[in-house]
């Protein structure tokens, strides 16, 4: 696997130095072409860990250690020439709700207008248009959304608008957050196919975030399990299914909803800010315990 992506032990706060870590030492590699699955409950830091990559983290969180390299540039030291450089153009984003951040008053075109001015100082000429037009149908679209306002189009349509926004400048890296959460099931296959296709045919690599293990394991290379800031489990698809080795990895297979802790172990329900703390204090690094198969060290139990 050539890498694209490689975090190393990042650690992320939210109301300053001391506050409470939403990440809390994070080692993360992506490879060139593969989707990456980041799963996990709410709160466990996925969005926060997607922010810190894609420098935008709100004012109140701060990065206070470790780094963020894409193919091989320094994004933590990146300054904001530099960035204009690589958002939209190397590192692209699907936002959490993406199907509420388009423009309600402003016609799909025109959004796509303002990222070509925005970021290619460019005007959506005839040329454009049909480049847009190809990628809108690369993501099952007609052209004539391009005509239409948000609201004129369902919510698994704006959710693909986005991913056409997302590869217009053909990005090496897109970050889905939650792209299938609010969508029926139907919708949810259709935009996990759509991205897979975006991989096939861009060759990006993708990290999709998500609640749901089973769908994501539908499209994913590999997947990482997140629990309070850090990751429990990564591993290929096929060896998380057949093989977990952590507990909470086992009950989000089993999906066995709201058991809380047992006998130190991490429960499905959100953990309480002492729970977490304690809880990041104790766990130390993964360890490899198979091909490419990593596992928080402390309650990792024997194979199947
Ligand atoms: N703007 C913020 N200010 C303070 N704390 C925050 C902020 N955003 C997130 N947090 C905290 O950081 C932790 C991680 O949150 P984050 O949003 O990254 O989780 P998530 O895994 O994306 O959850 P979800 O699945 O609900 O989207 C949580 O404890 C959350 O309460
Ligand atoms: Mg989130």
């Amino acid at each position: 696997m050539t890498p694209l992506l490689q975090v190393s032990d990042l650690v992320i706060r939210y109301a300053g130095p001391k506050g409470p870590a939403a990440v809390a030492g994070v080692d993360l590699t992506v490879g060139t072409r593969e989707i990456f699955g980041l799963v996990g409950e709410s709160g466990s830091g996925k969005s926060t860990l997607s922010m810190g990559v894609l420098g935008f983290l709100p004012a109140s969180a701060v990065i206070t250690q470790g780094s963020i390299r894409l193919d091989g540039r320094d994004l933590r030291a990146a300054g904001k020439a530099e960035w204009r450089q690589v958002r939209w153009r190397e590192l692209a984003y699907v936002p959490q709700g993406a199907m509420n951040v388009l423009n309600p008053v402003q016609r799909v075109g025109a959004q796509f207008a303002d990222m070509l001015r925005d970021h290619l100082g460019a005007r959506l000429d005839a040329e454009w248009r049909e480049r847009i037009a190809a990628l809108l149908q690369s993501v099952r679209l007609k052209p004539d959304v391009l005509d239409r306002f948000p609201h004129e189009l369902s919510g698994g349509m704006k959710q693909r608008v986005c991913i056409a926004m997302a590869i217009l400048f053909e990005p090496k890296l897109i970050i889905a957050d939650e792209s299938t959460s609010a969508l029926d099931v139907v919708s949810q296959r259709v935009v996990l196919q759509t991205l897979s296709a975006v991989r096939d045919r861009i060759g990006a690599s993708i990290i999709l975030i998500g609640h749901d293990l089973a769908l994501q394991a539908q499209v994913a290379d590999r997947v990482g399990i997140m629990f309070a800031g850090r990751f429990v489990e990564i591993g290929p698809v096929d060896t998380i299914f057949q093989a977990p080795r952590h507990p909470y990895t086992r009950l989000l297979i089993a999906s066995v909803p709201s058991i809380r802790h047992r006998d130190g172990i991490p429960m499905l329900a959100e953990p309480t800010p002492q729970e977490r703390a304690q809880w990041q204090a104790e766990t130390e690094p993964l360890i490899e315990v198979g091909p490419g198969h990593l596992v928080a060290p402390r309650h990792a139990e024997e194979g199947q």
